[in-house]
């Protein structure tokens, strides 16, 4: 608890173009909690290089994302909004943690699996340990609450696991974490493979809808969205394409999928798939708008990095220096 808060934590890598999936799954839920916790919401560079990435482009994503929180509707005077690289408790940490964690425990995550497939000239060890990493981001803070999609709960069990196994040892270091995941978007598909999740790395660029596509294009791609047999609008595992395309939906719209099947009854998939684009489109123009204010805005986000950042580190300080002395590092004088 910090000021009576719950806590809360989250954090989204700066690789890519953020998709629609990032935005239904992730941060308009982040918004909507806001309110309720105490938030920290982190850029989390360190977990982008596990992947060969060019420092000038790292860095303006890095910038990028942090903008794109504040558009999102983040205030950063209540909502604690940070680079994790600023911040070197998470690495001391999950070195830490790394000597609680078992490498037949890292062996099963279905990510280190896909990513060690889709590069396999740069099979490192950050990728392999990378859900450490994340668990001692979110152990750090000592987070009740973290708001994610589907994709990642594998982590998230792993992380709890961490923080009961360390628990056990040296008694209640770390707060165990639930998960949140969202009633609507928390598993957007691929447009045009709708048994793949809709992917910043995707190469085909007409399978996601990045955040940053202006009217056209997001009208476009759901127009030529892939979808099933049949004319009917209905939520059914055996029509995966409309069903994600009533989950967009419904993300964006607050509506539910039997709410959805009954307002497009008797019509067809076309002016269903014009709806759906519509109600993107709804979404992202002021996001976009926001976001071209922020990123002018250079001292402004200047000084809001180094504040936030500064106020991060007090809190993971804190439960780091827990953790080193539970484990027997010499106190400091
Ligand atoms: P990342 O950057 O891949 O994704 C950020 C958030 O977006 C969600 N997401 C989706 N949700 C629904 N449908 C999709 N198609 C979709 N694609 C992505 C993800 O579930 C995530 O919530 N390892 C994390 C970042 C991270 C983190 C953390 C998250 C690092 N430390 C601690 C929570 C807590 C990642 O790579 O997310």
């Amino acid at each position: 608890m910090i000021n009576d808060k719950k806590v809360l934590f989250s954090g989204m890598q700066a690789t890519g173009t953020l998709t629609l999936g990032n935005y239904a799954g992730a941060l308009k839920n982040w918004v909507q909690l806001s309110d309720q916790y105490q938030c920290f919401y982190s850029v989390v560079d360190l977990h982008s290089i596990t992947i060969r990435r060019d420092p000038a482009d790292l860095r303006k994503r890095a910038r990028d994302l942090l903008a794109l929180y504040i558009a999102a509707g983040l205030d950063p005077k209540k909502n604690c909004i940070y680079y994790q690289s600023h911040v070197s408790a998470h690495a001391e940490l999950a070195w830490i943690l790394n000597c609680f964690t078992y490498m037949g425990e890292l062996n099963r995550m279905t990510q280190f699996k896909d990513k060690s497939r889709k590069h396999q000239d740069n099979i490192n060890a950050g990728l392999f340990t990378y859900p450490v990493l994340m668990a001692a981001d979110i152990l750090l803070y000592q987070a009740d609450v973290v708001p994610v999609g589907l994709d990642q709960m594998q982590h998230l069990e792993l992380t709890r696991d961490i923080a009961q196994r360390f628990n056990k040892i040296y008694g209640d270091v770390f707060t165990v974490p639930e998960p949140y995941v969202g009633k609507a978007g928390a598993n957007i598909k691929s447009l045009q493979e709708p048994d793949k999740k809709m992917s910043k790395s995707d190469e085909n660029p007409n399978a996601s809808i990045y955040l940053t596509d202006d009217p056209d294009t997001v009208m476009r791609k759901c127009k030529r969205a892939v979808t099933d047999s049949g004319s009917e609008i209905l939520y059914r595992d055996d029509k995966p394409g409309i069903r994600n395309l009533i989950d967009i939906y419904c993300a964006m719209t607050g509506k539910t999928p039997g709410e959805t099947e009954k307002e497009f009854e008797g019509k067809g998939y076309g002016q269903f798939k014009e709806a759906v684009g519509e109600s993107v489109v709804a979404q992202l123009r002021p996001l976009q708008e926001r976001f071209a204010q922020v990123s002018a805005d250079k001292a402004y986000l200047s000084g809001i990095i180094k504040e936030n950042g500064e106020k991060a580190s007090y809190f993971a300080t804190k439960t780091l220096r827990k953790v080193q002395q539970k484990i027997g590092f010499p106190a400091r004088p």
